[in-house]
């Protein structure tokens, strides 16, 4: 099969990337990414050796681009990560997160109709079913939670989503849908919580924690997020969504000083800073109808993935000191100082 995986020069994309080269080596990858701050190429090293993958430096939301593509390639799948993915950039700057994520999504999807796919998956997150309060531990998103978003990244995720599930109805087009909770593993961008406290901690820096760090994430190995696309986009029913978790619920806090432990730092790093506007408290996936339907469990549990995650993190310094030399300074400063 010829796959086309938008988005893989990304965190979950390029993990995606690796575990169909391992798991599929019949099949072919072919990945467009616009290499946007989050994007980059050296992540896939390794894959740009193989033949049976292609790069393509390309904006989803590009039609000219994107058509050329699909007619080039006649492609059997399409698995949209590409994304703008953080939460605290969309309430810095909404605009570029609707053109990605929702025309992106329209671009690849008007693509898929014309030239014929037999499936376009679409990755989506847990957060378009807005968050939980801390104190109903009974309660978990499903797939018939009603969407209620509470960022404008959430929103911009959410409108992807209802177009896609109006494309299948009005359209035809066979898609699918998947909502996973948080990510962590190997190669994820040092703005989010984890690999953003493992950087700083490790260079004795203070690590700001949103609010009183109570909020609560659900979190997933990545390699667990990307077994779970994989049965979807071979296994799963057309027009239908999933939702993707494991049961690994902690507080922002707990997840700070997990890594402090792991790494012998001191609790004495931690800041607590200003809150993030529209906080979500809570996220908590059911994933009962993917384990029902297509057997899908994770594998890794919280405690041996944040081990691993840490460990990458130290064997990889070149990869994150790279980001954190570039932009990402002027990014830290506007977000953090004086917060
Ligand atoms: P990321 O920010 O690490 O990577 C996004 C990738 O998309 C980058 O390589 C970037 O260059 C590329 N991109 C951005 N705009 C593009 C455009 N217009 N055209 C082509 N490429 C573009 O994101 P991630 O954390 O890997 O998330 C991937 C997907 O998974 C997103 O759709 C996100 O909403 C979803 N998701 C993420 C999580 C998580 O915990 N990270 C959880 C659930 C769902
Ligand atoms: O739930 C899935 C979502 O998870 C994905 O759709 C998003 O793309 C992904 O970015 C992630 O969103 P979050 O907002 O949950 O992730 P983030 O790593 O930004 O923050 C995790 C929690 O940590 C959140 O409660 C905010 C808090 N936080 C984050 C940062 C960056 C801090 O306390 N301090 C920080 O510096």
């Amino acid at each position: 099969m010829n796959i086309l995986v938008t988005g893989g020069a990304g965190f979950i994309g390029a993990n995606f990337v690796y575990y169909e080269l391992k798991n599929h080596p019949e099949d072919r990858i072919v990945c467009l990414d616009k290499l946007t701050y989050a994007g980059n190429l050296q992540t896939l090293d390794e894959a740009l050796k193989q033949d049976n993958f292609r790069f393509v430096k390309g904006d989803i939301a590009d039609r000219e681009c994107v058509f050329k593509l699909f007619e080039e390639e006649k492609f059997d799948i399409v698995v949209n990560f590409a994304a703008e993915s953080h939460v605290d950039r969309s309430v810095e700057d909404p605009g570029i997160f609707l053109k990605t994520n929702i025309i992106g999504t329209q671009t690849l999807m008007d693509a898929a109709r014309k030239f014929g796919v037999r499936r376009y998956h679409q990755v989506s997150t847990d957060e378009v079913y807005g968050d939980l309060p801390l104190d109903r531990p009974d309660l978990f998103f499903t797939e018939e939670t009603p969407i209620h978003t509470s960022s404008p990244y959430s929103a911009s995720k959410a409108s992807a989503d209802l177009l896609v599930m109006a494309y299948a109805r009005t359209f035809g087009l066979p898609v699918s849908i998947t909502r996973c909770s948080n990510n962590y593993g190997p190669y994820h961008f040092p703005e989010k919580l984890i690999p953003l406290m493992i950087s700083r901690a490790l260079a004795d820096e203070s690590l700001p924690v949103y609010g009183k760090g109570e909020n609560v994430r659900d979190w997933l190995y990545v390699e667990d997020h990307c077994s779970a696309i994989d049965l979807v986009i071979r296994k799963g029913k057309d027009g239908e969504i999933y939702n993707i978790g494991g049961h690994n619920e902690r507080t922002n806090l707990q997840v700070v000083k997990t890594i402090l432990k792991i790494l012998g730092k001191d609790e004495s790093l931690i800041t607590y800073v200003t809150d993030r506007p529209g906080h979500d408290m809570r996220y908590a996936i059911d994933p009962t109808k993917i384990h029902n339907e297509l057997g899908w469990l994770p594998e890794t549990t919280f405690d041996e993935g944040i081990k691993k995650t840490v460990q990458w993190y130290l064997d990889n310094e070149p990869w994150w000191k790279n980001i954190l030399e570039g932009d990402y300074q002027n990014y830290f400063e506007r977000m953090y100082s004086g917060r």
